[in-house]
């Protein structure tokens, strides 16, 4: 064809012989590595086609020579990695509490899975970390109402505490004593608490009430009013406060006293969830 042979004058390259408005295209061919490697993916992908899994059928699908199917090798993957929780778990169903805390390991697996099921059952009371919250003691710190040994810990999460359903439960009430004192007399006791913890109350109150908390307090929250562990009585020598510090709110404890209920998580949690999450709260903090 005539226009094969026409030339660019500038590049002296040949042109398609397309022209518009007096411009003309150079016939510039595709650079040779480009065209190989189009071919060269073309090839590859016929390779592909067979080996793996790619043509839709009617029901099904061509499988490929190779028979790879990425479900299965996830299905595979998780059983392995399934497998490999199961002896871990196994591991912590067979080991005491000082075993597995002795064990870096074995402890590492029990305190991240212990969290998980921390933060799934028991944050929303305790608080995420067990910072706790009103009426909510804190797991975080070394004030322990029941103990703070990794058996303690064991025992109140397992069996709970004043709940009903568990026979084995922590028990212990404190009697409401507007049934038993004048509100003269609650007051006075009141103010001996809070003289306990160094907090401002009248001191000739404070004295009258040292001699009722003697007879009607001592035997739960001990002689010195540091508080006795068997009954979970908390110690009030302290600034921590389950039920609030202000003068109202230990009145009200006195007369009409809060009984906190934990429930027990024996048979809701497994064997290993139960060791678990004791050894992840003891270690918040305040483990003794
Ligand atoms: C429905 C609210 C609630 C849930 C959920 C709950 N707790 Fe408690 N827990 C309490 C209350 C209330 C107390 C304090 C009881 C008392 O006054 O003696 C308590 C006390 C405790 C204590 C004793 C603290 C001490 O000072 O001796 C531990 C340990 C504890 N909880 C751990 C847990 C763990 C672990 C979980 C999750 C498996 C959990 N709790 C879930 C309400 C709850
Ligand atoms: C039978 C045991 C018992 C007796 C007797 C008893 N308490 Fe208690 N007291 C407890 C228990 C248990 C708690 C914790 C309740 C709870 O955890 O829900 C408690 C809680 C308290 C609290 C709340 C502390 C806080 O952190 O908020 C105060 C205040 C208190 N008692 C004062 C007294 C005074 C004053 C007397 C005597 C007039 C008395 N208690 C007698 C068992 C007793």
């Amino acid at each position: 064809m005539a226009h094969e042979a026409e030339r660019d004058p500038v590049t002296g390259q040949q042109t398609t012989g397309h022209e518009w408005d007096g411009i003309k295209e150079l016939n510039t061919p595709l650079p040779r590595w480009w065209v190989y490697l189009f071919w060269a993916t073309i090839a590859w992908s016929v390779v592909w086609w067979i080996l793996y899994p790619s043509w839709p059928w009617l029901t099904t699908y061509y499988p490929g020579l190779l028979g790879s199917n990425q479900r299965l090798e996830f299905a595979e993957r998780w059983q392995a990695a399934e497998a490999e929780r199961a002896a871990w778990l196994d591991r912590i169903r067979e080991s005491g509490l000082a075993e597995i805390s002795a064990d870096p390991e074995l402890f590492t697996f029990a305190s991240r899975g212990g969290e998980v099921v921390f933060k799934e059952n028991c944050a929303a009371c305790h608080g995420l970390g067990g910072a706790g919250q009103r009426n909510y003691p804190s797991l975080a710190d070394d004030d322990w109402l029941w103990g703070g040994k990794l058996e303690d810990i064991l025992l109140t999460v397992r069996h709970g505490i004043r709940d009903p359903s568990d026979p084995d439960t922590r028990e212990s009430r404190m009697p409401a004593f507007a049934d038993l004192l004048t509100p003269e007399e609650i007051a006075d006791v009141a103010s001996y608490v809070l003289s306990l913890s160094g907090q401002a109350s009248d001191p000739e109150a404070a004295r009258r009430g040292a001699a009722l908390f003697a007879e009607q307090c001592a035997a739960c929250h001990g002689d010195d009013g540091r508080g006795i562990r068997e009954v979970g009585a908390p110690d009030l020598t302290d600034a921590i406060w389950l039920y609030g510090s202000s003068p109202e709110a230990v009145r009200a404890q006195i007369a009409d006293p809060r009984h906190g209920v934990m429930p027990a998580w024996a048979g809701r949690l497994s064997e290993e969830a139960l060791k678990m999450v004791a050894i992840y709260v003891h270690a918040l903090g305040g483990g003794e």
